[in-house]
């Protein structure tokens, strides 16, 4: 049908009532007539209809049982139920089964107009509203789109100013940077053994990558300095934790980062800094990473005069399992053999 009239639906099994209905509509409305369930949905489904009128009962099924199947499959057509037994329970059945209102037979021509109209109403303003919602799920998806745009570039400029601050350090002490990439594949090695769920694993990459930030503002004679530091240079060095959350800090998408970076040497039995945390109250992803960071000092740090071998590395964090180190973390790395992909 090309015309713009809506289009009606009457599936009822009595000719006399299609007939009757179709006599009555035709004038204004498109008239569908279908003798059964079967031939109802077959319209529905072929053909653009914005009302149905339902009868509630047809011979081969339950027109309640019609009614919600109508509902499910197009919820945007509205459905007038027609009953020639306007019980008060089949009629609140079908309001509640999604039918929008009644006609009971035989019918009155006006009333059957008044009632058609309404329930045309009632489908543009459902239409209106599922447009605007479509629009509003359209724009959210769009803002959500840029919003993820805005935040990669920010996250990939900052990166970039990051790795320069790096690169700095490294500059400075030769150490760093090789350090911060293997500190990261060691405690993600670790966190995927302990079965971490990505998204944490996300952070700790995050954290471990970062966590020696701080030294950018640390002396460079100390960072510099081959043999061992002096009490008051080690004060100062102790600083770069705290330090690196000052640099994080005002990049609150890197918010998630700064407990680990903060705590990345505090000590399992309290002894360790800046807040002489213990244990448990370490956050977890700084408990790794001061495994991870401890080993690649015991294994690569220029400061010492032979790197300590694999055996080695193991007894020491055997000995120090439960005092300097998460014992956990420690039996991971040992049992996993996760020394031999330092
Ligand atoms: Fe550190
Ligand atoms: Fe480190």
């Amino acid at each position: 049908m090309t015309n713009n009239r809506p289009t009606i639906l009457v599936i009822d099994d009595a000719l006399c009532v299609r007939q009757s209905l179709q006599f009555i509509l035709r004038d204004k409305f498109n008239v569908l007539l279908a003798p059964g369930a079967l031939e109802g949905k077959f319209y529905l489904s072929s053909h653009h209809v914005d009302i149905v009128l339902l009868d509630i009962r047809l011979k081969c099924i339950d027109g309640l049982k019609l009614l919600a199947d109508i509902r499910e499959r197009f919820p945007y057509i509205e459905i007038i139920m027609i009953t020639a037994y306007a019980s008060v329970e089949t009629i609140r059945k079908a309001i509640r089964f999604g039918a929008c209102d009644y006609l009971i037979k035989p019918f009155d021509k006006d009333e059957l107009i008044s009632v058609v109209r309404n329930a045309l109403i009632q489908r543009e303003n459902k239409l209106g509203l599922k447009n605007e919602l479509d629009m509003l799920k359209e724009s959210t998806l769009y803002l959500e789109h840029i919003i993820r745009n805005a935040k990669d570039t920010m996250m990939n400029s900052s990166e970039t100013n990051l790795t320069a601050m790096l690169l700095n350090i490294d500059s400075k002490d030769g150490y760093t940077w090789a350090h911060v990439k293997r500190v990261t594949s060691l405690s993600l090695l670790i966190a995927e053994k302990m079965r971490v769920p990505v998204e944490h694993r996300r952070w700790l990459k995050c954290s471990a990558s970062l966590h020696d930030i701080g030294k950018l503002n640390i002396d460079t004679d100390i960072l510099k300095k081959e043999s061992k530091l002096t009490g008051h240079e080690y004060e100062s060095m102790k600083k770069h934790p705290e330090e690196g959350v000052k640099i994080i800090r005002p990049l609150p998408f890197l918010k998630r980062a700064v407990p680990a970076i903060k705590h990345h040497h505090e000590r399992y039995d309290g002894k360790g800094y800046p807040s002489g945390l213990q244990g448990g109250a370490i956050p977890f992803k700084a408990r790794i990473l001061a495994v991870a960071d401890a080993v690649d000092s015991m294994m690569n740090s220029p400061v010492r005069q032979s790197p300590c071998a694999l055996e080695r590395v193991e007894r020491e964090l055997q000995s120090n399992s439960g005092s300097q180190f998460d014992p956990e973390i420690v039996d991971i790395v040992i049992r996993e053999r996760l020394l031999s992909f330092v």
